[in-house]
């Protein structure tokens, strides 16, 4: 279908909650895809921190294709290999000791919000659970996960919204302490703030709230929805900071592009939700698993190395230019602060010529597939190098 009216029909049928950049994809491998007339485009995005391994990688399409082709969904009434196969190695990875899987990454937070909250009912007794999140956060638009977000942007229209919640400022262990109540029986954190403007918080502070969490019994909840599975350098960002959570929610490039998310529970807590408390008709669907699996496979130690290699050339490339203010972030989550020019006109420009990025707030935020290649690095740092200083 030819573009206009591919978007005619979009925007006829599809619910407007989306600003959809001016182009169709129809094609991807790796770093570049194309649009519906032949366009080549360099991906900057990976379709929002999802495709670990870039468009349609070969070893990854076959798993997902064999896994379709011999049984692609069973209800978790059954057992299934791809299923136990990935929790294993997520626990392997992480020492965390279970996983309960879903479809995305405000389902995993909805799951650790309710296991936060027995917890702290089963534990102390606690009626009315309250969880510590921060400001700026970003944790998911389901009405808790909306609500664990701490931006009054998100808090508009659809009050009520869940109690429970008291939000703190990033990097101020005093209001930390200040906000901890004989009902808090969690906080939960993301490393670096994503949706907030790609912001890493200080390793001291992260450092303090896994104290504070060991000390009063809190759990302590990091959400790697945006951080995890190779995007900062390390397989979860909080592997950074010297911390051990015990409950990590991890979703986008676990799947390498399909939906899936995972609740991993330390053992702490991971006896809390038992038989019918918790559930999803997805979650595990051996299809989904079987890219996990891959996933999993290719980002082992000397991946993660070139991650860190890449980002750190990229981010020297970036801090370097006169219209850049500021890089921020960590690994390939990169944040970029502009001098002058706006941030969304950027965007638009860089499509025009052939380069995909995002933004965050008011900076760029670029996602590049973790394994991108130093051509197509260096054609995307040209272009948006050319957008910048025109
Ligand atoms: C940190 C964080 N948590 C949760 C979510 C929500 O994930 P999903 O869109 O898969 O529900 C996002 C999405 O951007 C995120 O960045």
């Amino acid at each position: 279908m030819k573009h206009e009216e591919l978007k005619k029909l979009d925007q006829d049928t599809i619910l407007g909650t989306y600003a959809r950049n001016d182009v169709s994809l129809v094609w991807g491998r790796g770093a570049v895809c194309r649009s519906e007339d032949g366009k080549r485009y360099i991906d900057f995005t990976s379709g929002i921190g999802v495709n670990a391994l870039g468009f349609s990688d070969p070893q990854w399409a076959e798993a997902v294709g064999r896994q379709a082709a011999a049984l692609q969904h069973t209800s978790n009434l059954y057992y299934t290999e791809p299923c136990a196969l990935l929790a294993e190695r997520l626990t392997a990875r992480t020492g965390l000791s279970k996983v309960f899987f879903c479809n995305s990454g405000a389902e995993a937070n909805e799951g650790a919000i309710k296991a936060a909250r027995k917890y702290g009912f089963e534990k102390r007794g606690i009626l009315r659970p309250e969880i510590i999140t921060l400001e700026n956060s970003f944790h998911g638009r389901t009405m808790a996960t909306v609500s664990a977000t701490g931006q009054n942007v998100f808090h508009k229209f659809f009050a009520p919204f869940l109690e429970g919640f008291a939000y703190v400022p990033a990097d101020d262990t005093a209001r930390l302490r200040a906000a901890v109540t004989a009902d808090t029986c969690a906080v939960i954190i993301e490393t670096v703030q994503g949706e907030g403007g790609v912001v890493a918080l200080d390793a001291a502070f992260v450092r303090d709230i896994a104290a504070l969490c060991a000390k009063r019994d809190l759990l302590f909840i990091i959400d790697e929805v945006q951080t995890g599975v190779g995007r900062t350098g390390k397989f979860y960002a909080y592997e950074h900071f010297g911390v051990r959570p015990d409950i990590v929610t991890t979703a986008k490039a676990l799947g390498g592009g399909l939906p899936i998310g995972a609740i991993l529970f330390g053992e702490k807590c991971d006896a809390v939700l038992g038989p019918g408390e918790h559930g999803s008709t997805f979650g595990g669907n051996p299809v989904a698993c079987a890219g996990g699996l891959v996933i999993l496979d290719r980002i082992d130690e000397p991946f993660l190395e070139e991650v860190r290699r890449k980002a750190a050339y990229i981010t020297e490339a970036l801090a370097k230019l006169p219209s850049v203010r500021s890089v921020s972030g960590l690994g390939l989550m990169i944040g970029v602060e502009l001098a002058e020019k706006n941030a969304k006109e950027v965007v638009a420009a860089c499509a025009k010529r052939g380069l995909l990025i995002l933004t965050a707030k008011e900076k760029l935020r670029l996602l590049p597939p973790l394994n991108i290649g130093a051509e197509e690095t260096e054609e995307g740092l040209f272009i948006l190098r050319e957008v910048l200083e025109s």
